[in-house]
């Protein structure tokens, strides 16, 4: 069913019904459960329907009829969309009329934002999922927030700038977060429904200054520089025969990781100097050549910054499996072990031994050549953090190295990070521990392997002595040459300054 162009008034109204109904996450974790909460991001509607089932009020049919897709009467829908009434919900094909009976014709579900400009809940619209369907999702399906939509979100850096490209824009979710910390947005998508949607929720939102336009990546933004590119791009690799389903929310229609190279090489060119961009991707191991290397040669050809962490790796037979779940076929069946064979085809004959998913971040040199190329795997599960302050505050400590030579480091003071604890491991009955550790809180949790000396350096930036001072005090304590530690010490203060264990007094 195709999604008509959003009417602002009745927008305003659908706003004002939601509003009213008090339909906020909180909420309706609270009415529909915490534990069917958590179960509904896997696909499972059956807890939470079950716990709506009779419930009277406002906040009850709003959850049904939007959270979940499910049915509710016309007299139920009339006494709740007071504003915008049933006919109102029709003309924004987000629900259709069958006799006494209202149907849903998309989701509406409450989002919770917070960042440095203060926090609040937005209302995104997106297609039925497969558990309000009740089987597959159409080629066309726009996708709600999902884990992926969120995790770029948490990379975004908190910096106010002018211009943002979200390519990409889905449901508008990363174009609605960018246009807090930026003047205006240009939301893209291969899409129309897709952009009808964004549309729909930046009405619905109250928020401007989100300009839409169709095409294939870059082509609709051509000849023009943002500030800042954030893309949670349709990576998924895709067989391009054996008659397997092409989802445009997930699938670019390029063959292998050629999307993703071809997005790092598009952020190049729609930069501003000190632009940045930050993008989520799968990368192939391909041919002995790991994945990181690939992504690498696609970024020296472009003369950016880059920092690239890959957060989880998958053989061919995984990836498939996953992919094609969440295409919603099911295995066992016929179609299931017929697409297991092409997308294993597919993998067999480019070479891929593995495949990547992870995060990049591109930044435009302000002058010259780039100085920063950082390729790292970072496997450790984060807890949902925000990384985009993170790695702004990683971004400032590289500028700041670059700027000083290892005299320069040496006279600086230094502080470690309030979230830096030590952990020290003894064999049984031994007076000096074997591994010393150091763990960060926050960040991406890193667990970095130190040797006394550095255990000792670090311990002892509290920001009263240089650098240097501190190093020839534990080359005395530990009886070592001065200059031989320091030449050892410096570039791994250098790297823990970058990765945030370390921060300039
Ligand atoms: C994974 S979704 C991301 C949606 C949203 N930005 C988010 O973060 O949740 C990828 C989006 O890319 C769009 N897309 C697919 N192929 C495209 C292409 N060739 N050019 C531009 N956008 C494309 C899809 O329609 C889809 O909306």
């Amino acid at each position: 069913m195709p999604l008509p162009e959003p009417d602002p008034t009745l927008c305003r109204a659908l706003a004002a019904d939601l509003d009213a109904a008090g339909y906020r996450t909180d909420a309706l974790r609270d009415a529909w459960g915490t534990a069917a909460d958590g179960v509904l991001g896997r696909g499972h509607a059956l807890p939470a329907r079950r716990r709506l089932s009779g419930e009277p009020g406002a906040l009850a049919v709003v959850a049904r009829l939007f959270g979940l897709g499910d049915p509710v009467t016309v007299a139920e829908a009339s006494a709740t969309f007071t504003a915008s009434g049933v006919d109102g919900l029709v003309r924004l094909g987000l629900a259709r009329r069958d006799g006494d009976t209202v149907c849903a014709l998309a989701l509406i579900r409450p989002q919770a934002f917070a960042d440095a400009a203060g926090e609040g809940e937005w209302w995104i619209a997106s297609d039925l999922d497969e558990a309000a369907l009740g089987g597959p999702l159409p080629a066309d399906h726009v996708l709600g927030v999902g884990r992926a939509s969120l995790t770029l979100a948490g990379l975004a850096l908190p910096d106010p700038v002018d211009r943002v490209l979200d390519l990409g824009c889905g449901c508008g979710i990363q174009a609605l977060w960018a246009r807090r910390a930026a003047a205006s947005v240009v939301a893209t998508d291969v899409s129309q429904r897709a952009l009808r949607f964004t549309r729909l929720n930046a009405l619905l939102n109250d928020v401007d200054g989100i300009d839409t336009r169709c095409g294939d990546l870059f082509a609709p933004v051509a000849g023009e520089r943002f500030d800042r590119v954030v893309s949670n791009p349709p990576f998924v690799i895709t067989p391009r025969d054996g008659d397997v389903p092409e989802y445009e929310y997930r699938d670019g229609g390029r063959t292998g990781d050629g999307l993703v190279a071809e997005v790092i090489a598009g952020a190049a060119g729609h930069l501003t100097p000190g632009g940045t961009a930050v993008l989520l991707g799968n990368w192939e191991s391909r041919d002995g050549i790991a994945g990181l290397d690939r992504v690498r040669a696609w970024v020296d050809a472009t003369g950016l910054d880059a920092w690239v962490l890959e957060r989880e790796v998958l053989d061919p037979v995984a990836y498939a499996e996953l992919w094609i779940r969440d295409g919603g076929t099911v295995p066992g069946t016929p179609a299931y072990d017929r697409l297991l064979g092409a997308w294993l085809g597919d993998f067999a004959a480019r070479g891929v031994a593995e495949i990547g998913f992870g995060y990049v971040l591109l930044r435009r040199p302000v002058s010259g050549a780039p100085t920063l190329a950082r390729y790292e795997r970072v496997m450790q599960p984060l807890a949902d953090r925000a990384l985009g302050e993170h790695l702004g505050r990683c971004l400032a400590a590289h500028d700041r190295l670059v700027t000083l030579d290892d005299a320069g480091l040496a006279a600086s003071r230094l502080v470690v990070a309030g979230d830096v604890t030590e952990a020290r491991h003894h064999l049984p009955g031994a007076a000096s521990p074997s591994v010393i550790e150091l763990h960060q809180g926050g960040g991406f949790g890193r667990v970095i392997p130190v040797d006394p000396a550095l255990a000792a350096l670090v311990g002892s930036c509290d920001g009263d002595l240089a650098l240097g001072a501190l190093i020839a005090a534990v080359a005395e304590l530990m009886e070592v040459d001065a200059a031989s530690l320091r030449a050892e010490l410096l570039p791994r203060v250098r790297d823990l300054l970058l990765v945030g264990v370390l921060t300039f007094a």
